[in-house]
């Protein structure tokens, strides 16, 4: 989705708010554009399509500046266009740019057209660039940073939504405006200059210490000091906020040997779950649950119902745990995307614990799920993320980092193992006291061999890179599985479609003859996740059904299970794993199923059209 870069230093800033929007493009964008101040005056550069393009354009026109501010838009209001792209203008003098969604737009821009404004996009963006300038002039002191200021504050406090922004005026040249409402944003710090980001990633090859603003946060930065005050405090009160040392390294620009991202991140899977897992188990094989918060250990005991909310991959995640808190923890849990949760009138029974799960910890609709949950008495809240400063942790009681490392494809493949593996170890937290110790010592011990049988799995790429070619004029694909399965049929079925662009469904296998078997001809590809479990003789069944009516089965199977290959039957056989962990160890071949599905339909895997790596709007 929408990204953001800006930069005030001694030096040329251009080159790096380039690099910066070349580091955010893997989160989806569909147009690009450059704002700099040179000589008191404002050149900017826009272009539709890739960053590669914008930089085309850059280097004919030398632009050049210490001051500046960059963008990536994935449109929202008005189609992908030049005119629509940020940095959007007033006049000759305020440049912004803009993530997320200004609510009030339109009440603002008649308002504005009446004092005489003239639009030039369809943005809501442009809204803001105006309201900045009448606020400016309203304000009616020397132009020093005073004025800029309350004029920045007049306009936040006119604007609803949810947005990141960053805003720069002429007359100021040494001063950089920036502000978070619901959207993320980080200042990083240099020597003697300063940098902003809506993702830190943007900013790793000028620096590795970041402020992540807080809600309601907005700022005066210049080379030498930021000065950062909040929308919650009445007066213009200066606030203090921690920096932050980034601990990730700086893996955004390195696919090292891999074609893709998605599969380099495939094959981390085992170094994912070895450091996700990391912590979370003492000397003697007790659970560490200190690591989700102060007091986390008394509030899980008091656990008494689980309300798991997320999207997507995150949402599939929600869903095997369900199983596994309900099997082995004997607590009730109900999983619901968080798009239909925060609309919802919600009755929550007593001590129920509010789960959200977020790769990114920016999903709009889960964060706005959260804070939902916080006004409806909620036990607590407990955030199951893999970015440790995102505003889901943040926002939330407690957290359960994943340590996945950044995830640059936008199709999720070790953030949903690495949850997963979180999810299976917070299933034994709560479920500590009415768990046989036997139990628990067989689940601990499941989840530690889980990096070295993942590592075999990947082993048999070559296996399913064969497989591909199948699906290639392929439309439309059959995922199905039983149980703990069924959600990773889903799993699959959202991964296949993603980034291949055939339509995929998922069924729970007993569903079959309910409707879906009439879709079943020599064309529909089905695939099938088939653990040696006690639901294996019932999913055989439904599998019969399928061959009797030439559907052409592509299995996943225990190799201890004895399926037989023949012209309409292809078995994968996957290790014999402990039933717990075999959800996570089956996702990894239907990962690179889809992977292989993509490259074979010569799609964009890492960034599939339409689609955007971290949803903040809603
Ligand atoms: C998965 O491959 C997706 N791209 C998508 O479903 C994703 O999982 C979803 O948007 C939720 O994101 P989050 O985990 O960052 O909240």
């Amino acid at each position: 989705m929408c990204g953001i870069v800006g930069a005030i230093s001694p030096r040329n800033v251009t080159p790096i708010l380039l690099e910066g929007l070349k580091r955010l493009e893997y989160r989806g964008y569909d147009s690009a554009g450059v704002a700099v101040i040179h000589q008191n005056r404002l050149q900017r550069e826009r272009e539709i399509g890739k960053v590669a393009g914008l930089e085309a354009k850059l280097q004919s026109s030398e632009l050049s500046g210490q001051i500046g501010i960059a963008h990536t838009r994935w449109a929202t209001h008005g189609k992908p266009s030049v005119d629509n792209a940020h940095p959007q203008m007033s006049g000759t003098d305020v440049a912004v740019v803009h993530n997320g969604i200004i609510e009030n737009h339109e009440r603002l821009r008649d308002q504005l057209a009446a004092h005489g404004y003239v639009f030039a996009s369809d943005t809501d963006t442009e809204v803001v660039a105006h309201l900045f300038h009448y606020h400016y002039q309203l304000v009616n002191t020397e132009p020093n940073d005073e004025r800029l200021i309350r004029a920045f504050r007049e306009t936040l406090e006119a604007l609803q939504g949810a947005y990141a922004l960053s805003i720069l005026h002429t007359e100021h040249p040494g001063a950089l405006l920036c502000a978070k409402v619901g959207s993320p944003l980080v200042i990083g710090e240099g020597s003697e200059e300063h940098f902003i980001g809506s993702d830190p990633l943007a900013l790793l090859q000028v620096t590795d210490r970041f402020i992540y603003l807080e809600e309601g946060d907005y700022a005066l930065v210049t080379r030498d000091e930021k000065r950062i005050y909040s929308l919650s405090e009445s007066g213009m009160v200066e606030v203090e906020r921690p920096i932050v040392r980034y601990e990730h390294g700086d893996h955004a620009a390195d696919r090292g040997e891999f074609r893709h991202f998605m599969l380099k991140e495939i094959h981390e899977q085992p170094r994912a779950l070895r450091d996700s897992l990391a912590g979370k188990f003492g000397q003697a094989g007790e659970l560490l649950a200190s690591s989700l918060g102060p007091n986390a250990e008394n509030i899980l005991r008091c656990v008494k119902q689980v309300q798991i909310v997320s999207c997507g991959t995150s949402y599939h995640a929600g869903l095997v745990a369900r199983y596994w808190l309900e099997a082995l923890a004997g607590v009730p849990c109900s999983v619901e995307v968080a798009s239909e949760f925060r609309y919802r009138q919600v009755v929550v029974p007593e001590n129920t614990l509010f789960v959200t799960i977020s790769q990114s910890g920016e999903t709009a609709d889960t964060l706005a799920a959260l804070r939902f949950a916080k006004t409806k008495g909620y036990l607590a809240s407990l955030a199951i993320c893999n970015v440790p400063g995102s505003s889901l942790v943040r926002e939330s009681d407690y957290r359960l980092l994943t340590n996945a490392g950044p995830e640059i494809g936008v199709a999720s493949t070790k953030a949903f193992t690495t949850q997963l593996a979180v999810l299976l170890w917070l299933t034994a937290v709560i479920g500590q006291a009415q768990m046989p110790a036997a139990s628990r010592v067989e689940l601990i011990n499941a989840l530690r061999s889980l990096p070295d049988h993942v590592a075999s799995v990947l082993a048999l790429e070559p296996a399913i890179e064969r497989l591909a070619a199948y699906f290639a004029n392929k439309h439309h694909t059959l995922f199905l599985g039983r149980g703990t399965h069924y959600p990773v049929a889903m799993e699959g079925a959202l991964k296949l479609k993603e980034i291949s662009y055939i339509h995929a469904e998922a069924y729970a296998a007993g569903e079959l003859k309910h409707g879906p078997l009439a879709l079943v001809d020599e064309e529909m590809p089905v695939v099938t996740v088939a653990p040696s479990n006690e639901l294996l003789e019932k999913l055989k069944s439904n599998l019969q059904e399928v061959q009797a009516r030439g559907g052409q089965l592509i299995n996943f199977v225990c190799e201890e299970a004895h399926f037989k290959d023949n012209d309409n039957v292809t078995n994968v056989c996957l290790p014999k794993v402990d039933d717990w962990i075999a959800p996570i160890v089956y996702s990894v071949p239907l990962q690179l199923l889809a992977y292989h599905v993509a490259l074979v339909k010569g799609t964009d895997v890492d960034k599939p059209r339409n689609l955007a790596k971290s949803v903040t709007v809603e």
